[in-house]
């Protein structure tokens, strides 16, 4: 298996380091950590205070800037049109790059008209401050005005998504748009670490629950997943899921360990989310 898809003639590493919760030399060290391991993604936000962090690692690193597909995202509190450039301008500073890979609106937002949203996510690419645009958060009908409506080239959906929560309504879209899946949480923040046919399956291939997890993920079509590690161990345990493949009925047993409960992530400002149907996803 390749370590990159191919999406809208891009490279898509399908691994990469999320780095939420992470800063000061915590973060230096994970993603100085990661690019020497060989991950080229590496996934930040305005909101995770740890630009600055994620920016020094790279610019320490000996991985060419060109090489790393660099992810960042624009705050709520920042679509506005007086703001979204200006705030990008300010990540980059931190960030200390000159354009990142693939600038996201991190939730959906009622306070500003969503074509304005979207204007301003073009205007910043076309000023060459990202390569790609995406949103982060957004139910089918959001993605739809994004693509159908306004006409915009989005690549991707950043969502939560692991084994106990079905995205199956996301990836069918992102399958008919060449877009991506980018998984967050997937590692459902550890709590598959115990999970009987995640370890079961594990001892077959000599891998842990979470190797296995990240292995289902990128197994699917047009899917790329961002697990976070500050272990070292973990970082990577994460990367090391290249040399072994899961069955098509394994894919299966994982896919049947969702649930209608299953999301972790669920603030006050999430959308009312898809109905998630558990079908088998796997493809
Ligand atoms: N767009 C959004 O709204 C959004 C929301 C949430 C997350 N994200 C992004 O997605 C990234 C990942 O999500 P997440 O951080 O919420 O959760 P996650 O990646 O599912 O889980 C991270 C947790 O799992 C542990 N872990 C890592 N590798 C492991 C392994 N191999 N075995 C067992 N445990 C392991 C980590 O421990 P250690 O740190 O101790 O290694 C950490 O406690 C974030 O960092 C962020 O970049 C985006």
């Amino acid at each position: 298996m390749h370590k990159t898809i191919d999406v809208q003639n891009t490279q898509i590493p399908r691994i990469g380091l999320g780095t939420w919760q992470m800063r000061g030399i915590t973060c230096f060290e994970a993603v100085s950590k990661a690019l020497d391991l060989g991950y080229r993604y590496i996934d930040t936000a305005q909101i995770y205070e740890n630009e600055s962090d994620v920016g020094e690692a790279i610019s320490a690193s000996d991985v060419p800037r060109s090489d790393i597909f660099l992810t960042t995202k624009i705050w709520m509190d920042n679509v506005g049109p007086e703001t979204a450039q200006k705030s990008v301008e300010a990540s980059l500073k931190k960030l200390k790059t000159e354009y990142v890979d693939l600038l996201l609106l991190h939730w959906p937002v009622d306070s500003v008209p969503l074509d304005q949203q979207v204007k301003s996510l073009q205007a910043i690419q076309k000023a060459g401050l990202t390569k790609m645009i995406g949103v982060s958060n957004y139910t089918i009908d959001l993605m739809k005005q994004v693509t159908e409506d306004l006409g915009a080239n989005i690549v991707t959906n950043q969502v939560e998504y692991h084994p106990y929560l079905s995205q199956a309504p996301v990836l069918d879209f992102v399958r008919q748009h060449d877009m991506f899946l980018t998984a967050y949480c997937p590692l459902a923040r550890g709590r598959i670490r115990a999970e009987p046919p995640l370890t079961e399956i594990g001892k077959k291939y000599d891998k842990s629950a979470g190797q296995v997890t990240l292995r289902w993920l990128i197994q699917q079509k047009q899917v790329v997943a961002i697990p976070k590690a500050a272990n070292p161990l973990h970082i990577e345990d994460n990367f090391n899921i290249f040399d072994f493949s899961l069955t098509a009925d394994e894919m299966s047993q994982i896919s049947a360990l969702a649930k209608p409960d299953g999301r972790i992530v669920n603030p006050e400002w999430a959308p009312e989310w898809d109905k998630e149907d558990n079908k088998s996803q796997a493809a």
